[in-house]
């Protein structure tokens, strides 16, 4: 049985006593979500204490949204994975599209951050996904193929275990536009053949989410799908009866 997980990126969103409402707000009804349903939410770096703080001893995951491609020194600005480590944080989204379109992360850099992660003991939440004109041009297979090759392919099968995917197509995210189910399962389909290609019987337990658009609407018919095992969640993560919501559309 694969984990099932709905994570919210709360990305540049709420001040520190806001995002601590928020997390109280989704603490407070966690108890609705199905047993076997992985809440995470994945406030700014400022926010982590406290939200860590009013997470304690709850069953809901606490993730960044980043973590440094160097292990400590003269990068200013930047936050190392042991920096999260030391404050409790246990997953941290790596790759996410705007990283990579607007901070230029590439596969190479993702390497190396996604190792320094496993080496802290963080669980990787890691994106991938095409940009709209490469899904026009039919490319989308070809380049999420690769952000799988380059970043995970380097991994050991004891590694890529800790591994969480997400895809997310960059068109659809913040959009309003969500993938059809069947687009996304096509997807998720292709990403768990193209791990098994390297990790055999390993790529049927490994958590593949959904992103881009997904809202209390639209979830049931996602997470459905064979080959989708939850979300990762932006605009409809900041309201936590639609956050919740969604966490129970299994
Ligand atoms: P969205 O964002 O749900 O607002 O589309 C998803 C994401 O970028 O993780």
């Amino acid at each position: 049985m694969r984990k099932k997980i709905v994570a919210g990126n709360w990305k540049m969103n709420t001040t520190v006593a806001e995002g601590v409402q928020l997390a109280k707000d989704v603490l407070a009804k966690v108890s609705e979500v199905p047993a076997d349903v992985k809440l995470v939410v994945a406030p700014p770096f400022v926010h982590i204490s406290s939200v860590g703080a009013v997470l304690e001893g709850s069953s809901i995951g606490l993730s960044a949204q980043n973590c440094a491609d160097e292990v400590k020194g003269a990068y200013t600005g930047e936050v190392s994975a042991k920096m999260l480590a030391s404050v409790g944080v246990q997953y941290v989204i790596l790759g996410h599209s705007e990283r990579r379109e607007y901070y230029g992360e590439t596969n190479a850099k993702l390497v190396k951050k996604i190792g320094l992660a496993l080496g802290e003991g963080l669980a990787p939440i890691y994106c991938v996904g095409e940009k709209l004109e490469e899904r026009e041009a039919g490319k989308h297979f070809e380049v999420v193929g690769s952000q799988i090759k380059e970043v995970l392919f380097t991994l050991s099968a004891e590694q890529m275990k800790s591994v969480v995917i997400a895809y997310e197509p960059v068109w659809a995210i913040g959009t309003g536009k969500t993938a059809t189910s069947e687009q996304a399962q096509e997807i998720h389909s292709f990403i768990r053949a193209t791990l098994a290609e390297q990790f055999g019987a390993l790529a049927e337990e490994i958590t593949i989410l959904y992103g881009g658009s997904c809202k209390p609407s639209n979830a049931k018919e996602l997470f459905a799908q064979k080959d989708i095992d939850g979300g990762l969640i932006g605009g409809a993560a900041l309201v936590a009866d639609d956050f919740v919501a969604i966490a129970k559309s299994f």
